[in-house]
Formats: structure tokens, C-alpha cells, sequence
């Protein structure tokens, strides 16, 4: 009954914003990402018939409060699955995911801990199932049980059975590399599912920004598929701007950007016109993942640690599935 298993996160390229359902976590659109080798989790869950309660710890720390009321009704939800109610767990997980770059760790966190829990309680999943499973933990998570690029299919179902994750191609199809400038921040911030909501609650843009999906979405697996390097930038680019948009006119309007996220998108836009080809894009925070070519890895590095503001630069490659050990 212990398992342990290891999950990267994902950087999405089509952005998923907005949820038709709330408790379920079941998205108003399909979403596209690419999973990085440079940033994953990894948990180890034990359960214990003898244990009267679930415990916590997350980089060797004891987690209480809501953090831990997250981990523990998401084990509810497996345990349901597996007929196991009333055993708990004492689960370990360790982020290799710098906070402060701003990636979700929460993305390769329930994507680890969904694998581990599910075969340490022997319940027999596909990986569909696992990434319908694991996106009750935390939406973008469900696109971190696969490597490479993944899409993530919004279903129609009620029940979000079929709103799960699929691959689109190895991490190996292609050598697409990501870039996350690290900047300071104190700023308070508008956590994702508060953002989600008040968009979808009171933007006249956000019609529109789930209008725009599917044109995006085949023409970025086209060019996926084709390794058309600019068309998936391109692509990739205009989708985060518009959701960002979609923020900008809600009621009361946020926005995610500060001074450095606007000097990091007109440096990626100064490396094009000197030739080099490079796109952005931004998740609900005010960092910055800067897509390139490995053989523009040190211009590239080189001109984000020029900018003021930018702390550190992290170079990653696609990366694999959820494994468990
Ligand atoms: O799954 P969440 O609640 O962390 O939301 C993720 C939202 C974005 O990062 C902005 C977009 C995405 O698709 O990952």
C-alpha cells in the first residue's frame, strides 16, 4: 500500500480559462500544453489501515489548514473510487519546482499524487482515467499525466467523464525548448480559480475568447505536427494575449503583468525582429515562458538575464508522462 511516483509540469500554449463547473473542475474550453522535463513532483503515499487520519508533508514539512483539506478531499474522491473509505495516508511529496518561476506546482503535485494513491490503493486506471481523476485535484494537472504535447479535451458529459486529458505527440516528436524568466513578486495575487470566475462571471470578452478556441487549437496541432516553429509560437503568443484580454475587461478588471512581464515581451519581440525566433507566454501570474529553438538556447539566455527585474533564467526541454516507481 505505498507507492511512489514522479510528475512534471505542464506550460499551457492554448490557455484553459473558465470552468463550466466549479466542484467537478470542468473547463469551458479545450486547452493545449507542453509537458517540461525541468520542473516535476515527486510523492510517496502509504496507507495504513491502522491510521486514523491523513498527514501531510510537503518538502519535508508538515502541511495543515487548507492546503491539506485540498490533498485530503481529493483522497476522498480515489478512495471512493477504490472502495477503500476509512483507510489514511501519510503522503511525502517534494517540489522540483521553483515557486518562484511561477509554474503551477499544483499541476505536477496532483499529477503525482493522483498516480501514487491510485496504485497504492489498487485501483487499475488508464491513463484516461488517471487524467479525468487527477483534474478533480487541479484542472491543468490532467494534462501532466502525459509527456510531450497534450491536449485536453473539455468533454460534454455532466458527470466530466470524458473531460480528461489526451497526448497529441511524444515528448521526442520534437525539441521545443521553454524558457521561464524568474521575477521577483510581492504582489497579492488573483489566484486562477478566483480569475476564471470573475472573467467568465463579468467579461463581455470572454464570448469571444472561448469562440476563438477550436481555430486556435487545429491550427496549432497542425503546426505541432508539422514543426512549424513560428506558427506555433505565433499561435501560442496571440492565445495568452487574449486571455489576458479576457481579464482586463472584466468587472472589477486585474491583470497579471507588471513592468518586467512588459520589458520580457518586448525583448521576445526585439529577438524577432533581429531574427531569432521566439514566442511568449503567460499564465495567470506575472512570469514569463519564452519558447525557442536549442540552437538559440544562449541568445536567448542571455537576453532575458539582461533585463532588469529578471532574477533567473530556466532553460527546459519536453518531458515525460506520470511514472510511478
Ligand atoms: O489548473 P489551474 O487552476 O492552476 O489553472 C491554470 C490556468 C492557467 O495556468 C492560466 C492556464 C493553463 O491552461 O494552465
Amino acid at each position: 500500500m505505498k507507492t511512489t511516483a514522479k510528475a512534471h509540469t505542464n506550460i499551457a500554449l492554448i490557455k484553459y480559462w473558465g470552468k463550466r463547473d466549479e466542484s467537478l473542475i470542468l473547463p469551458m474550453n479545450n486547452s493545449l500544453s507542453l509537458t517540461l522535463d525541468g520542473f516535476y513532483t515527486e510523492t510517496t503515499v502509504e496507507f495504513h489501515d491502522d491510521w486514523t487520519e491523513d498527514v501531510f508533508y510537503l518538502n519535508d514539512e508538515a502541511v495543515s489548514g487548507g492546503e491539506r483539506n485540498r490533498v485530503v478531499s481529493f483522497l476522498d474522491r480515489i478512495r471512493k473510487k477504490a472502495g477503500k473509505e476509512g483507510t489514511y495516508a501519510e503522503i511525502h511529496s517534494v517540489n522540483h519546482v521553483p515557486t518562484a518561476a511561477g509554474f503551477a506546482s499544483s499541476a505536477s503535485g496532483f499529477a503525482a499524487l493522483a498516480a501514487a494513491a491510485a496504485r497504492a490503493l489498487g485501483l487499475e486506471c488508464s491513463n484516461q482515467e488517471l487524467s479525468a481523476l487527477t483534474r478533480q485535484g487541479s484542472g491543468s494537472a490532467c494534462r501532466s499525466v502525459y509527456g510531450g504535447f497534450v491536449e485536453w479535451e473539455k468533454g460534454t458529459r455532466a458527470d466530466g467523464s470524458d473531460s480528461y486529458a489526451v497526448q497529441v505527440t511524444p515528448p521526442d516528436h520534437w525539441d521545443i525548448r521553454v524558457a521561464a524568466a524568474v521575477l521577483s513578486s510581492d504582489a497579492k495575487k488573483v489566484l486562477s480559480r478566483e480569475g476564471m470566475k470573475r472573467t467568465v462571471d463579468t467579461s463581455p470578452f470572454y464570448p469571444s475568447w472561448v469562440e476563438s478556441i477550436p481555430a486556435d487549437l487545429a491550427a496549432i496541432k497542425d503546426g505541432i505536427m508539422r514543426k512549424d516553429f513560428e506558427k506555433v509560437g505565433s499561435i501560442a503568443e496571440a492565445n495568452c494575449l487574449r486571455m489576458h484580454a479576457t481579464t482586463l475587461a472584466a468587472d472589477p478588471p486585474f491583470m497579471y503583468w507588471q513592468n518586467t512581464t512588459l520589458l520580457i515581451m518586448e525583448a521576445v519581440r526585439a529577438l524577432r525582429a533581429d531574427g531569432v525566433p521566439a514566442y511568449f507566454t503567460i499564465d495567470a501570474g506575472p512570469n514569463v515562458k519564452v519558447l525557442y529553438l536549442p540552437e538559440y538556447e544562449e541568445i536567448v539566455r542571455q537576453k532575458l538575464r539582461s533585463i532588469p527585474g529578471v532574477h533567473d533564467v530556466i532553460m527546459s526541454k519536453a518531458g515525460q508522462g506520470v511514472t510511478c516507481m
